[in-house]
């Protein structure tokens, strides 16, 4: 996590803090524990950083200006080593003369070390950082040519960084280093940006050049050089970016959660969008993997976290059906540690967002030394994951700027379901007739969002009632159940209530004694085409829990009167194939979340302690 942004401009031309604030401001969702800027004014760097969010920094620079500048950086935090103060915010300064900055993102894991050794040479230490001692390693290499200083200090460095340097002796020049974390420049004319992601200078240029690991770019106004660590030189990729400042906007909605629950119906769309052929059949030439060893797969291992974990759960049921592989999901930061059982006819299959999520690349990473083959389900060009991977299949949700997953979390499963039935197609078998007539169904899914999201106005009520609830169960079973864990984690981190997803089924054999009277649970209910009788089982456990007291709320879809005895609120849902059905039952959860939070006053975008894109271990 952490936002970085690096800007050069024609001398003079005063832009830097203009672009680096707004830079900032466009990777807030990465951390707001600090954030800061440096620019470098010819003779000396000057730099401003502060505790607490944007707005912080953004009142103490209107009350005490920087001079103005061509060349600058900004960082904006979510704390990692030392506190969220303003002696920890980046940038930090290296060298007595303080004539150099650096930003952050990443952990340096063998920091301990290196200082001990600065602090035996006499360098005194301003923060608890581990940044800080890369900047005095920075300044104590510097001999006039800060890329051959980078060069020289990376070398030394363990574990993941994103860094950025300026130097006030090279008053045009920005320095950036990568190593498993996300770096990514734009090329202007006559200006050049560095940043976490492409949002950062979006509204400046959507020309972009990707890193590869272990690279340093180094820009100017003129144009960016790319070396390797070694200092071989190296080549970036370029491509355009496809997306536009407005898309990045809340485009008129008074939360980006808001307007991402909002474009569920085109993220699923857009997933879907040139998958099949003019028969009807998948087409996934993307993957470029042979058809054989995909035939020859004999397990699926999928890692990911969080709501990706749950969309990955979703899949679990999906491609074991249509598919008779066996699939097991696997929370990334878990899988590394548990001795997997992978062969090169594993399958392992990674779900994230922002294709920076350190647990997660680092399960692709150890998959992929254990033989097995990795694809990458995720939703950012160019990021990490992705390129540590045999093959992508991106997820098309545009940029998701909220910091809790939803239109994201759609888009996922939509790509997992099109993984699992283009799986199936190529083995053939009865299965694959089922799986041709649910890829038909899926394409009806995005104008069954829309008609759900118009009528959420009675979820909205039920929220904004229960503003004073303490405590919220969710049931499900099937691909229910991950449903109703995705509803608690979403009930959780916005609205910071407990919540509590289980699978229906297991509630008698204990949580059953959280049932008081009052006590408010959502109930996931399966369709009543689901097979093996699960719909009236599941109506058989709401009436288990109604019995003590429970204050049911029933998601159920249209048409389905076997609840209505048993529900205190019925919350209707379209009908869809039993499979298919997570894209939709999701969607009042998402909702309730939202609305709770907001009649909670709680800041709906940027919960308390989190941070979109999490690139530590
Ligand atoms: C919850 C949420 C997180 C992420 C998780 C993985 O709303 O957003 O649980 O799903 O941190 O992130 P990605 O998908 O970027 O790997």
């Amino acid at each position: 996590m952490c936002g970085i942004v690096g800007y050069v401009g024609p001398r003079g031309d005063g832009k830097a803090l203009e672009v680096v604030m707004e830079g900032l401001a466009r990777l807030e969702y990465r951390g707001y524990d600090s954030a800061g800027v440096a620019l470098v004014d010819g003779e000396s760097v000057a730099t401003d950083k502060r505790a607490g969010k944007l707005a912080n920094l953004r009142e103490a620079l209107t009350e005490t200006p920087l001079p103005e500048s061509g060349t600058g950086i900004g960082h904006t935090r979510w704390a990692t080593h030392g506190g969220p103060t303003d002696a920890n915010a980046h940038p930090h300064r290296g060298g007595e003369d303080g004539k150099l900055a650096l930003i952050h993102n990443g952990i340096i894991e063998n920091f301990h070390a290196l200082k001990s050794e600065l602090v035996a040479e006499g360098v005194e230490f301003s923060s608890e950082t581990d940044t800080e001692v890369v900047a005095h390693l920075l300044a104590r290499a510097y001999d006039g040519d800060l890329t051959a200083a980078m060069r020289e200090v990376v070398q030394s460095l363990e574990g993941a960084f994103t860094l950025l340097a300026v130097h006030a002796d090279q008053p045009d020049v920005v320095v950036g280093a990568r190593r498993n974390s996300p770096l990514v420049v734009g090329l202007g004319e006559g200006e050049n940006f560095l940043g976490s992601d492409v949002a950062a200078f979006i509204g400046y240029t959507r020309e972009a050049m990707e890193l590869e690991q272990d690279q340093i770019v180094t820009i100017t106004p003129e144009g960016a050089t790319v070396i390797n660590f070694d200092g071989t030189p190296a080549q970036g990729k370029r491509y355009h970016v496809d997306w536009d400042a407005a898309a990045a906007e809340k485009g008129g909605y008074s939360t980006y959660m808001e307007k991402e629950i909002n474009e569920q119906p085109q993220a699923v769309g857009d997933t879907l969008l040139g998958r099949t052929d003019e028969q009807g059949r998948l087409t996934l030439d993307e993957l470029r993997i042979d058809e054989d060893k995909l035939r020859q797969v004999d397990r699926i291992t999928i890692v990911a976290c969080g709501t990706a974990a749950y969309a990955g759960m979703v899949a679990k049921y999906a491609i074991e059906h249509w598919t008779r592989i066996p699939v097991e999901v696997s929370l990334a930061h878990e899988f590394r540690y548990c001795d997997p059982i992978v062969s090169d006819r594993t399958l392992v299959v990674s779900i994230s967002q922002s294709g920076e999520t350190m647990d997660t690349l680092m399960a692709v990473k150890h998959a992929r030394e254990l033989g097995a083959l990795t694809i990458s389900v995720c939703n950012t060009h160019g990021s990490t994951i992705p390129r540590e991977s045999d093959a992508v299949l991106y997820t098309h949700a545009g940029p998701e700027i909220a910091v809790a997953s939803t239109k994201a979390f759609l888009a996922q499963i939509t790509a997992c379901y099109v993984l699992g039935l283009y799986l199936a197609q190529l083995r053939g078998g009865s299965y694959a007739d089922d799986a041709q007539q649910v890829l038909t169904e899926l394409h009806d899914i995005p104008g069954k969002i829309t008609e759900l999201l118009d009528g959420m106005e009675r979820v909205r009520e039920i929220a904004r009632f229960m503003a004073d609830t303490r405590s919220v169960l969710f049931l499900g079973r099937n691909v229910g159940y991950p449903v109703a864990m995705e509803g608690a984690l979403k009930l959780k981190e916005l609205a910071y209530i407990h919540a509590e997803g289980f699978a229906a089924g297991e509630l008698k054999h204990g949580p059953i004694a959280l049932i008081e009277p009052g006590q408010p649970v959502f109930i996931v209910v399966p369709g009543p085409s689901t097979p093996h009788g699960l719909h009236g089982k599941v109506v058989s456990n709401i009436q288990e829990i109604r019995a003590r007291g429970a204050r049911t709320l029933v998601i159920a879809e249209h048409g389905d009167t076997a609840v209505e005895p048993f529900a205190d609120e019925i919350i209707r849902v379209p009908s869809t194939s039993p499979m298919l059905a997570p894209l939709l039952t999701v969607v009042p959860l998402q909702v309730f979340a939202l609305e709770l939070s907001s009649a909670k006053g709680l800041d709906v975008d940027q919960p308390r302690n989190l941070a979109k894109s999490v690139t530590v271990e």
